[in-house]
């Protein structure tokens, strides 16, 4: 392949194989694989696809965890390296996918993981899944207390969890925002009519001149009776993000609990959960931290885990002594996504989370400069990077944006979200490190061909 080009970071790194050998070895230090993907690793290290000392250190059926080296540091990678990223998707070349803010495509080793998991419950030898293992590798990648997580299978449902597992009664209000998700707005609208709850959705500045008058919105909304404030980390809408730590110094010392629709944030950019200390933290790693569809978690805060009600009772529920993982006690669950959730932390992990965080932002930025020159088109999203991220949203001109998709689709097999929710009637494109910055300037230049 590319790689003995003169000029690559990974000059030497010759073919796939080899990449896939680094890939292995370059895991997060001192994450430990569970037992599901210690089978991978011995099935990939018997192909030769990993090193052997990861394959061997898996132990065959033993469930012992390998432990795998720090990947080659930070820094920029080439467009050498990207591509080889690339050829870890199964994406289909000529597909231009620019939607992960719904669903993040699978690596192959995440998905391989969760095939290899079910395969063993097929089996009947159900491998199990080393919750405990994720709950560290989580808390090492977002800076949280481990023992916060609980497992459901995505934002809606963690979301969920809280708006009904808080006592709340009527008359109590709740503050949330006009570019919220239904699965971060739903479950509250649902416990609000129920209960006689108040629901007051703000309007943000579209976009914010600065994070600090996005307080402001809510500096001037709380009043007495205002119990919970709702926000999303990064709207669904702009990819604004918002000035979380601000709104808990607001408002913990006021008693409203903050509670974070955090569905884009992981695997997206910088997340230190433990400096921005939310009451609740929702989150899907199937969007972009890659992992497979159904994969959630929702971080409680300390007092909270043994304070919020479970919504589901099984055994257990009311053992306090569990804290968080009383909300893990579902029935039988498809433990298989799970195994995928951690092959999809080593994968993020072995890449580099500042490489992918860098990357999306590079690509993100192509866009919008891009988007912006075309007739018709006014960008949304916020321009200030400390302001936005993943994703750039825009008004669509003479055509409007379900139309506009459409055609794209048809004409260039590329994937696109129309936030017509609230009745925006905006396009979004959400990159990821599978795409390349030469899609981002096709992407742009096909809009500008549906809209002249
Ligand atoms: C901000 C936000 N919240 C919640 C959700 C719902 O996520 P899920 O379907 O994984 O529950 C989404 C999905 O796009 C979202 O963008």
């Amino acid at each position: 392949m590319r790689g003995g080009r003169g000029g690559s970071k990974f000059a030497g790194m010759s073919d796939r194989r080899e990449f896939l050998g680094w890939l292995g070895a370059a895991a997060a230090a001192g994450l430990a694989w569970p037992r599901s993907v210690a089978a991978l690793e011995r099935r990939l290290g018997a192909g030769g696809l990993l090193p052997s000392a990861a394959a061997a250190g898996a132990g065959a059926g033993s469930g012992a965890a390998g432990t795998f080296g720090p990947g080659p540091g930070p820094g920029p990678a080439t467009d050498d390296f990207w591509e080889l990223v690339r050829q870890e998707f199964l994406i289909p070349s000529d597909r231009l996918y620019l939607n992960v803010g719904t669903l993040g495509p699978q690596p192959r080793v995440v998905l391989d993981a969760a095939v290899e998991h079910m395969r063993r419950v097929a089996m009947t030898y159900p491998p199990g899944v080393d919750w405990s293992g994720l709950e560290q590798a989580l808390g090492a990648l977002l800076h949280a207390q481990p023992a916060g997580f609980a497992f459901p299978r995505n934002t809606t449902e963690g979301m969920s969890f809280v708006a009904n597992g808080l006592e709340l009664k009527a008359g109590d209000e709740i503050l949330t925002t006009t570019h919220e998700h239904i699965g971060g707005l739903c479950p509250w609208q649902l416990v609000a009519k129920r209960h006689g709850l108040t629901l007051r959705e703000l309007p943000l500045p579209v976009p914010p001149a600065d994070a600090g008058q996005l307080v402001d919105v809510f500096r001037k909304a709380v009043t007495r009776r205002t119990r919970v404030v709702s926000v999303s980390h990064v709207t669904f809408t702009t990819g604004l993000v918002m000035p979380v730590r601000e709104l808990v110094d607001l408002l913990r010392p006021r008693g409203i609990v903050v509670v974070v629709d955090g569905a884009h944030p992981p695997g997206l950019m910088p997340l230190d959960l433990g400096a921005l200390d939310p009451d609740f933290y929702a989150s899907s790693p199937h969007k972009w931290l890659l992992a497979p569809q159904g994969t959630g978690f929702l971080w409680l805060r300390e007092e909270w885990r043994t304070r919020l009600w479970p919504s589901v009772g099984s055994g257990d529920w009311d053992n306090l002594k569990l804290g968080a993982q009383r909300f893990n006690h579902l029935g039988t669950l498809d433990e298989s996504r799970l195994a995928g959730l951690a092959a999809a932390l080593a994968f993020h992990q072995a890449i580099g989370p500042e490489r992918v965080h860098a990357r999306i932002r590079e690509l993100r930025r192509r866009l919008a400069e891009g988007l912006a020159t075309v007739p018709g088109v006014t960008v949304v999203s916020p321009p200030d990077d400390g302001l936005v991220a993943g994703m750039v949203a825009f008004t669509t001109g003479r055509v409007p944006a379900l139309e506009l998709q459409q055609r794209l689709e048809k004409s260039a097999n590329m994937r696109t979200r129309v936030i017509g929710e609230h009745g925006y009637g905006w396009m979004r494109l959400s990159p990821h490190i599978y795409n390349s910055p030469a899609e981002m300037d096709r992407a742009v230049e096909l809009i500008r061909k549906e809209l002249a």
